[in-house]
Parts: structure tokens; sequence; C-alpha cells
């Protein structure tokens, strides 16, 4: 059993995403009509319509860890709406990490576009199509993240992976606290289509539904203090930063590019147009070499 259980981290991490009551971890930071907390807090309702867009946050700050959720997204005709699930520090020279689900048209595929930001510098767009319906029952998306490797997965799935590549002159989100953070709001200017199919309010109010609040993460009380931060990279007590979660393995590799060889759309690094010379991080990161 022990044996079994251990295994199975290696492969995906099962520690986030508990069942604990919204209100342990999180808070509401819209109006009860747009942030609605149901079942006693086992699930919420993100809700836009023409008056408010929603959302809620952690009530944290973070440092490393496996930080994730189960989210149900809006379903029929999304265009035009932007599901976010991200973390982000604080500050003009912000870290970030980001889900953001762009809506279509009833039918037509989302579309999940990941980013990370270090010290204030994002333009790390990466778009993917999905292997199921994200709008039919709850589906988890989850990053695990430690001071060498940052891994974005979908099910369980390793879906991108951003190595600590500071050696190179690339910053790495490593030593800001993060909050956890949900929204729902209008990005018709842009998300769907390239931004050529509106937002149909008639078709509102739009739902997005969230489960599992717990948090295993490394909780940041003061980021002024550098034995917080020191505390949370070390290895002692934080699962995520022993030795065997510093890379993936041959395992999650093979994963790894058999979901990107299928589902992406969209690369930054591999957009000649916007980048000429690919960003250094680029050649690192997708285990191609
Ligand atoms: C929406 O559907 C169209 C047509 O299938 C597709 O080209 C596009 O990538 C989809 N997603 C978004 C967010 O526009
Ligand atoms: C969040 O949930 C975890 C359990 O998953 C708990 O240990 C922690 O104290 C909670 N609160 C915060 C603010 O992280
Ligand atoms: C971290 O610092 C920022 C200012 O840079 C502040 O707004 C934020 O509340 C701080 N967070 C914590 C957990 O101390």
């Amino acid at each position: 059993m022990l044996i079994l259980s251990m295994a199975a981290l290696v492969v995906i991490q099962t520690t986030e995403c508990k069942s604990i009551s919204f209100g342990e971890n999180y808070s509401a930071s819209t109006d009860k009509l747009h942030t609605r907390v149901k079942s006693g807090g086992s699930r919420v309702e993100l809700v836009l319509d023409q008056n408010s867009a929603a959302g809620f946050s952690s009530k944290g700050k973070y440092l490393f860890g496996s930080i994730g959720m189960k989210i149900k997204l809006v379903s029929g005709n999304s265009a035009g709406t932007v599901t976010a699930y991200y973390l982000s520090s604080d500050g003009d020279q912000h870290d970030e990490m980001d889900f953001e689900f762009l809506g279509n048209s009833s039918g037509e595929p989302y579309i999940l576009q990941t980013n990370v930001f270090a010290k204030g510098k994002g333009d790390r767009e990466q778009r993917m199509t999905l292997w199921f319906d994200p709008t039919s029952g709850y589906h988890t998306y989850s990053l695990r993240w430690n001071k060498n490797i940052i891994v974005f997965y979908v099910e369980g799935v390793p879906v991108r992976v951003f190595r600590n590549n500071e050696a190179l002159g690339v910053p790495f989100p490593n030593n800001q606290a993060v909050g956890i953070y949900a929204s729902l709001w209008d990005g018709s200017a842009w998300a769907t289509q390239g931004g050529t199919v509106p937002l149909d309010w008639d078709a509102a109010p739009f739902v997005a539904s969230f489960q599992g609040f717990g948090v295993d993460a490394c909780q940041v009380i003061s980021n002024t203090s550098d034995s917080d931060v020191a505390s949370c990279k070390a290895s002692s007590g934080n699962w995520w930063n022993t030795e065997s979660y510093q890379d993936l393995n041959k395992n999650q590799i093979g994963k790894l590019r058999d979901i990107r060889s299928k589902y992406v759309v969209y690369d930054y690094c591999t957009d000649t147009s916007r980048f000429p010379d690919p960003p250094v991080e680029c050649a690192i990161n997708w285990y191609e070499g």
C-alpha cells in the first residue's frame, strides 16, 4: 500500500485539491451574486453578467508547492469569456503562473492558454486544446512548483514545463510569495478567434464552477522575511522540494511530448514573427534535445 501510493506520487501529484471548505483557504473578491459559495463551501460558482466580473482569492500567500483546483468551465456559448486560475505575487516586478481558459461558440473547442511571468516579464504564452470537454464535469488543473521547475498539469498529465534557467540569465519565480486567484471576465476583445467573436450577453449569466480548496504549499507569513523564504526553499517537510520532483522522469517526459505534439496550437517559442530569435529558455524547456 505504502509502495503503491509512493509510486503514484512520482507519476502524478495527488495531494492538492483536497475537499476543504472554501472559506478555510479562500475568500470571495466579488459580491454574493457573482461569487456563489454552495454546498457548505465545497463548491463555488463564479458568475459573469453585465453588471460584474467575478473572482475569489486565497487568504494565504505561498512559495512553492503543489497547487491545483477542479474546474467546470462555462458551458454552451462561452465565446468571449475568460476563466482564469492563476498564481500571482504583488508589485510591478511580479511573478505569475497562469491557466486561462478561452471560451468559444457553442460546440467549438475551448483553448487553454498558459503563461509564466518572472520578475515582471511575461510574453510566454502557449495555447492548447484539450482531449475532453472541459464544460462537462470537473477536471483538475494544477501546478507543481519548486526552486528548479514549474510543471503545469491537466488531469495529472504534464502539459508544460518551465525550468529554472537563471544560469542563462532568465529570471525564475523563486523568491516572491504568490496568492492563488480565480476569475471569470469579459475577454471578448481578444480571447475568442482573435477577438472576432463577441460575448453574447443574451446568453448571460455565464457560470464556471470550482471544487477542491485544499492547498499543499509552503505558506509565507511575511514576504519580507528571508527566513520565511529560506524555510520554503528547504526540503525538510516540503515534499515537492525533494530530489524526485526536481525534474520530470522518463515516463513523464514521454507523456509531455505526446500531449504537446497532439494538442499545442500556439507556442511563443516557435513564433518567429514575434521572436525572430527564440527566447533562450525555449531550447531547454521542452526536452526536445
Ligand atoms: C474556437 O473555435 C474555432 C473554430 O473551431 C477555433 O479556430 C478556435 O481556436 C477556438 N478557440 C478560441 C478560443 O477561439
Ligand atoms: C489551507 O488548507 C490547508 C490544508 O489543505 C491548511 O493546512 C491551511 O492552514 C489552510 N489555510 C491557509 C491560509 O493556507
Ligand atoms: C508582500 O509585499 C507586498 C508589497 O510588495 C504586499 O502588498 C503584500 O501584502 C505582502 N504579502 C505578504 C504575505 O506579506
